[in-house]
């Protein structure tokens, strides 16, 4: 502990001096000039990165008249990516929020007016505040739903990490340079706490259980190498399935705002984009048996997974994507260039607290279906509590839209531009089928009725692919959809290409 603490202190002095070399800098450009004679400076919202240009103001913490410090929460805010609070960087008295709640702000303009303590005009001399900070550690001017540990090397995202884990940083022993704290540290140090063993780096996401105040069933000694994930229960569904059962006595009238006032943008965009829609019929019963199958075993194992359909389905398109990875590109605004993405993040179009968001499950293509699962599951959770993050957002490659969780069987979906396919899948039901491999050629004429076969109940699911009719033409959808439907149809196909 004692050597660990001494070389964080040099590291310290080192940032302390590059701080104080670039005070020199600043103090003779533009840090001075935003202070005014009475000692006020204007706390701006800074960019936020993913070309975001404005959000809406959620929550304020603080008022006019209070005293903050660096680092206390001054405000929320949501962007179309995510959720983000915004916390302090100077020492002063609030002298002015430029904003209410549910107004707009953009990035590079003020939030608040601050009036700096002796402290804190110092504290502005010596800290960098250009808004345009390109430094990977911008912690202490926006951060993604946490306040920051000060005087820890770790990115936005890492911090955020480690808040989900209820982790302090401090605790953390960091592997990266100057001791940075890195992602792998952090889930190391979580799996050392839940006594799991460490895997070193990794590219997958996180599978190890993301605490939240959802309910975690604690691992017991048998299944302590299973990571183990409460499933949402649909109690704690978006308020936007509330129903109203009384009528109304006039109109009413809501201005369009935060995640709708996205989608109108998104989406009027997207509709600009000559698109076809192909749909087909899959028949899911072996799939059906698969996962009842497993749903048992994980059961005698006191094992608790989420294993709905969809992570065999993600796996699945990222199977057939392999073979078709036109299906899982971008194309730029001006449609010139088509670029092939080599990870397969597919995103999953979510019913969250927020309205309509499309998170994605990044580098499906390294994942088990279980890794997918509990993937899924975090970002479910993440979803229905409003704390999906930019990363969580960013991204996307190729979609998914699971409108039969809710009971439909065809939708047109939209594209998520720049990607250049999605598909909306319906509800698995029994359905009454002609017997499986049937020849044509036996079939009887209408004036044979009797010599029809009996038909077969099958477990049916209907999938309604768009795709990008600039890039992608409908026989490369159809064989893409067939490439799928025969792993689905066949799942243990699926073992056998699963890497
Ligand atoms: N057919 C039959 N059953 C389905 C199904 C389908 N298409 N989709 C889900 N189910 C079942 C699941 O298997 C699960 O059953 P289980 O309890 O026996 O395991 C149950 O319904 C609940 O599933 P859900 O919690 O919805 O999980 P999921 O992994 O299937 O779906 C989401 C996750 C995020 C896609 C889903 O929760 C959601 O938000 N869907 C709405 C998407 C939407 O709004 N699309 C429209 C966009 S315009």
């Amino acid at each position: 502990m004692f050597a660990r603490n001494s070389c964080r202190a040099l590291v310290y002095r080192k940032l302390l001096n590059e701080l104080l070399k670039r005070n020199r800098y600043l103090s003779t450009n533009q840090n001075l000039a935003v202070v005014t004679a009475s000692n006020i400076v204007p706390f701006k919202l800074a960019d936020i990165g993913e070309g975001i240009k404005e959000v809406e103001i959620k929550e304020w913490y603080v008022k006019v008249g209070d005293h903050v410090k660096q680092f206390d929460k001054i405000c929320d805010v949501q962007s179309d990516k995510a959720n983000v609070t915004i916390t302090c960087r100077y020492d002063g008295q609030v002298m002015k929020l430029y904003h209410q709640i549910n107004e707009t702000a953009n990035v590079g303009e003020p939030l608040i007016d601050i009036q700096l303590t002796q402290d804190g005009t110092q504290q502005l001399h010596h800290t960098p505040i250009v808004q345009d900070d390109t430094s990977e550690d911008r912690s202490s001017s926006t951060s993604t739903g946490f306040t920051p540990t000060p005087q820890v090397l770790a990115t936005p995202a890492v911090r955020r990490l480690a808040k989900d884990l209820q982790i302090s940083l401090n605790d953390v022993q960091g592997t990266g340079k100057d001791y940075r704290i890195l992602k792998e540290d952090v889930l190391n140090f979580d799996k050392t706490k839940v006594g799991l063993p460490s895997t070193g780096t990794t590219t997958a996401p996180p599978t190890t259980t993301i605490q939240t105040p959802m309910p975690i069933i604690p691992p017991s000694p048998s299944t302590v190498k299973q990571p183990i994930v409460q499933p949402p229960t649909r109690t704690v569904v978006s308020p936007t399935a509330t129903v109203q059962t009384q009528p109304a006595k006039e109109d009413r009238h809501e201005t369009i705002k935060g995640i709708k006032k996205i989608m109108v943008k998104t989406m009027t965009q997207a509709n600009t984009i000559p698109h076809f829609t192909y749909c087909d019929d899959y028949d899911m019963t072996e799939l059906v048996k698969l996962r009842k199958k497993l749903k048992k075993l994980y059961q005698q194992e006191k094992k608790t997974l989420k294993l709905s359909y969809m992570p065999f389905i993600i796996k699945a398109c990222s199977l057939a994507l392999m073979e078709y990875p036109i299906l899982n590109a971008h194309v730029d605004a001006k449609c010139e260039t088509i670029t092939y993405k080599a990870a397969h993040n597919i995103g999953v179009a979510m019913d969250t607290r927020d309205g309509l968001l499309v998170p994605n499950i990044k580098n499906v293509q390294l994942l088990s279906i279980q890794d997918i699962a509990l993937e899924l599951t975090r970002l479910q959770q993440q979803g229905y509590q409003g704390k999906l993050t930019n990363e969580d957002m960013q991204g996307g490659t190729f979609s998914l839209s699971n409108i039969g969780a809710i009971g439909g069987t065809y939708a047109v979906p939209i594209l998520v531009i720049p990607e250049v396919a999605i598909g909306a899948l319906g509800k698995i039901s029994l359905k009454p089928c002609a017997p499986e491999n049937l020849d044509d050629s036996s079939s009887s004429s209408d004036d044979d009725e009797d010599s029809y076969p009996d038909v077969e109940f099958r477990h049916m699911m209907s999938i309604s692919w768009s795709a990008d009719h600039r890039v992608i033409d409908g026989a490369t959808m159809a064989r893409f959809s067939n490439k799928l439907k025969s792993y689905l149809e066949n799942p243990m196909m699926m073992m056998i290409n699963t890497k």
